[in-house]
């Protein structure tokens, strides 16, 4: 079997191949003058059954459309079956029409994935569950969640979870159950205007605490530095954030440097444009290809 990526995926893909025994297979990627993407399928022989990795990330708009150029490429050239694992699915957090002259993003963006017609797609936490039911072909949607656990199962050194909203409260549950711990309750109050979040009271005991935030992704890195202030100013001790993906949007890193996060885990589900060296805060990325190979 031969693994392709687009140019946001090509670790994961290398880290999948190497689990998988499989090939990485050659894909040139450029640009024509007028920004174009150009696509370049280079191995002279397909095999029937290819995998295609790209997570919608980076510049998302530029990596969906190498996705579907790349699925084109590879059915013209033999492929039967196509597995396309998205790990971090752009235009998912645009799930709902929030005001009347809104797109629904993330169908528009999952119509796009189908009219490459592949035949099964593996994704990683979308940000809204429901978002599988608007593709009709086969979905994996895998969660990091139990991964996370069987970290902090071995260096068991948190003392509660931070359930971030109520929204969060199924997902909470599940690790405060595996992992043993009590739960603390976040309630945040949200301007309608603005959209901005307040964190306004904490429900649990968090002094003297090792808490743990658990979340689908970063994005400018407010809801995540926000929190951490909160909790340690409610006496928290340490601060451990275990979060899917990370956007890396630009000047995020050094938010979170300066923040009062002191562990971060993270998945390889995006890759990093550059990498950052955290002094501050003890970084961690977890690679997700082995939950993923479990499924290919
Ligand atoms: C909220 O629903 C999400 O799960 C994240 O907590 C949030 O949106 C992350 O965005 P940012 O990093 O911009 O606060």
């Amino acid at each position: 079997m031969q693994i392709f990526s687009g140019s946001n995926s090509q670790q994961l893909a290398s880290d999948l191949a190497n689990i998988y025994k499989a090939t990485l297979g050659q894909i040139e990627l450029s640009e024509f003058a007028n920004h174009e993407a150009r696509i370049w399928v280079k191995d002279e022989k397909i095999d029937k059954k290819v995998v295609v990795v790209q997570s919608f990330a980076g510049d998302p708009n530029k990596a969906i459309i190498e996705f579907l150029l790349i699925m084109d490429a590879l059915k013209r050239s033999g492929a039967k079956h196509i597995t396309a694992i998205i790990p971090w699915m752009g235009y998912c957090i645009q799930d709902k029409i929030f005001r009347q002259g809104e797109p629904l993003s993330a169908k528009v963006v999952t119509n796009l994935i189908e009219c490459s017609k592949p035949d099964k797609i593996i994704t990683v936490d979308l940000h809204n569950e429901t978002i599988q039911g608007f593709f009709s072909l086969p979905i994996v949607h895998l969660s990091a969640t139990p991964v996370f656990i069987d970290i902090f199962k071995k260096h068991n050194q948190i003392e509660c979870i931070v359930a971030p909203d109520r929204g969060s409260l199924k997902k909470t549950t599940l690790i405060a159950e595996a992992l043993d711990l009590p739960i603390v309750f976040l309630n945040k109050k949200r301007d309608l205007v603005t959209g901005q979040v307040q964190i306004v009271s904490v429900d649990g005991d968090i002094t003297g605490k090792k808490a743990l935030i658990m979340d689908d992704f970063i994005s400018t890195g407010g809801t995540l530095i926000q929190t951490a202030e909160y909790l340690k100013s409610k006496g928290a001790k340490s601060i451990t954030a275990a979060i899917t993906h990370h956007l890396y949007v630009e000047g995020v890193e050094e938010k979170l440097e300066h923040s009062q996060i002191d562990q971060l885990l993270i998945t390889n589900t995006i890759e990093p444009p550059k990498p950052y060296k955290h002094k501050n805060i003890d970084q961690e990325i977890i690679s997700i290809a082995p939950l993923i190979s479990r499924h290919l």
